[in-house]
C-alpha cells in the first residue's frame, strides 16, 4: 500500500447529514483519506488528482456484498472527493451493481433524498440496461452529441450534466470495449485549478454565478427523431429547457473545499458579466484546466476498467484518437444543489500543502 504524502494531513467532515453545519462541525483528521480501504494495495497516480487501485483482486462486487458494505462505500465516497477520480483494474461488478454502488456513494455521503440516478435527456440505452444508463459509445448518442471532429481535443472538457438544476455528485463508468490503442480519458481537479488563481481573482470569481446549457442534446433528439426524456432523476430535473444557473466557485460538502466549477462543454455565460468580459473570463478558465497538465491525470483503459469521479470537482474528457468500437456503461447519481459556502477553504489551505 502507498500513501501519498497528503493521506496524513487530511482534515475533512466526517458528519454528512447538513451540508452547510457540517463545514462548521468539522471533526479531527483521520489519518488517511482511505480509511477502511487501507487494507487493499492502492496508489496516487499524480500529485494532485487520481488514485488507483491496480489489483484485480479488489472487486467492488464483493465489497458490496461484505458486511460493513456501507462503512467501506462511505470511505470510498471520501476518498472519490478528495482524490477526484479513483481506478479499479478488471472489474466483474453486474450492471445493477454498479447503479447501486453510484447511488449508495451519494446516499451515504448526505445527498438529499430526492435525488436519484440521472435519466439522461437523450438516454438512448436499452430496456435491459434501463434508462438510468448512460451508453458510452463511439457509434454516437451521449458521448457523442455536440462533437465536432477537426476541433481541437482540448473542446472536450466538461463535468457531466451541469446543465441540470441538480447535477451529479458521483459517476461510475465501466468500459467493456476497447480499441486496441487509443481511447484514454483525461481527468483534471478543479480543487487545484482554483488554488492555482490569485487571492484576487479567487475572491472576483466567488461573487459571480454562470449559466451551464446543454440543449444541443434537445437539437440531437430532433435531428434523430425522437423524444427527450423529461424526467431525469430529481424533481428539479424535469421539462425539456436544459439549463441552469450555478455558482463559478462551489464548495464540495463531503470535503468542504473550494472547487471551480464551470466547464467548456456546458458552461455559456457568467450572468454578472457582459458578453465580452463573461467571455474573456471564461475563456481563461477553460484554458486554465486544459493547458496545467499537473493538474490532470490521464488514463489508458484496461479491459473492465472502472473510473469513479466527483463531477462536483473535477472534469474529463475523452481521447478521439482511434477507429474502432469503443463502449461503456455509465451510471451518474444526482447531489445537491451547488452552493458556495464562504466559510469553506481551499483543498491547499486544508491539507496544508505549499508545493
Ligand atoms: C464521459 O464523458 O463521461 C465519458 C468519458 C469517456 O468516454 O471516456
Amino acid at each position: 500500500m502507498s500513501i501519498s504524502p497528503y493521506h496524513s494531513r487530511s482534515n475533512h467532515p466526517r458528519c454528512f447529514n447538513s451540508f452547510h453545519t457540517q463545514l462548521d462541525t468539522m471533526a479531527p483528521a483521520p489519518e488517511s483519506f482511505l480509511g477502511s480501504l487501507s487494507q487493499y494495495e492502492s496508489l496516487d497516480l499524480t500529485t494532485h488528482i487520481g488514485t488507483s487501485f491496480p489489483n484485480s483482486s479488489v472487486q467492488l462486487s464483493t465489497i458490496l456484498g461484505s458486511s460493513n458494505a456501507d462503512e467501506q462505500i462511505k470511505d470510498l465516497a471520501t476518498l472519490v472527493s478528495q482524490r477526484g477520480v479513483v481506478f479499479f483494474t478488471k472489474q466483474n461488478i453486474s450492471l445493477e451493481q454498479q447503479k447501486k454502488l453510484a447511488d449508495k456513494l451519494g446516499e451515504l455521503s448526505g445527498k438529499p433524498k430526492t435525488s436519484k440516478l440521472h435519466i439522461h435527456p437523450i438516454s438512448e440505452s436499452t430496456p435491459e440496461l434501463g434508462a438510468d444508463v448512460s451508453v458510452i459509445s463511439s457509434k454516437g448518442g451521449i458521448a457523442r452529441a455536440g462533437y465536432v471532429r477537426n476541433t481541437r481535443a482540448s473542446a472536450g472538457w466538461h463535468a457531466d450534466i451541469t446543465f441540470e438544476r441538480i447535477p451529479s455528485d458521483y459517476a461510475i463508468l465501466k468500459m467493456h470495449t476497447l480499441p486496441k490503442v487509443g481511447g484514454d480519458t483525461l481527468w483534471a481537479s478543479g480543487y487545484e485549478a482554483y488554488d492555482r488563481l490569485s487571492p484576487a481573482y479567487k475572491k472576483f470569481l466567488e461573487s459571480l454565478t454562470a449559466v451551464h446549457d446543454g440543449n444541443f442534446f434537445v437539437d440531437y433528439a430532433k435531428e434523430h427523431g425522437f423524444p427527450i426524456q423529461d424526467i431525469r432523476g430529481s424533481p428539479e430535473n424535469t421539462g425539456s429547457n436544459l439549463t441552469a444557473t450555478h455558482p463559478v466557485i462551489r464548495t464540495n460538502p463531503v470535503t468542504g473545499f473550494k472547487t471551480i466549477f464551470v466547464n467548456k462543454g456546458f458552461t455559456k455565460r457568467i450572468v454578472e458579466l457582459t458578453p465580452d468580459e463573461s467571455d474573456n473570463v471564461l475563456d481563461y478558465l477553460f484554458r486554465h484546466v486544459s493547458e496545467n497538465h499537473d493538474f490532470q491525470v490521464r488514463y489508458r483503459w484496461g479491459q473492465d476498467g472502472l473510473a469513479i469521479w466527483d463531477n462536483r470537482s473535477t472534469y474529463h474528457t475523452a481521447t478521439n484518437d482511434y477507429d474502432e468500437l469503443r463502449q461503456g456503461n455509465r451510471a451518474v447519481s444526482l447531489g445537491e444543489k451547488p452552493f458556495f459556502d464562504p466559510k469553506s477553504r481551499s483543498r491547499r489551505e486544508a491539507l496544508g500543502i505549499d508545493i
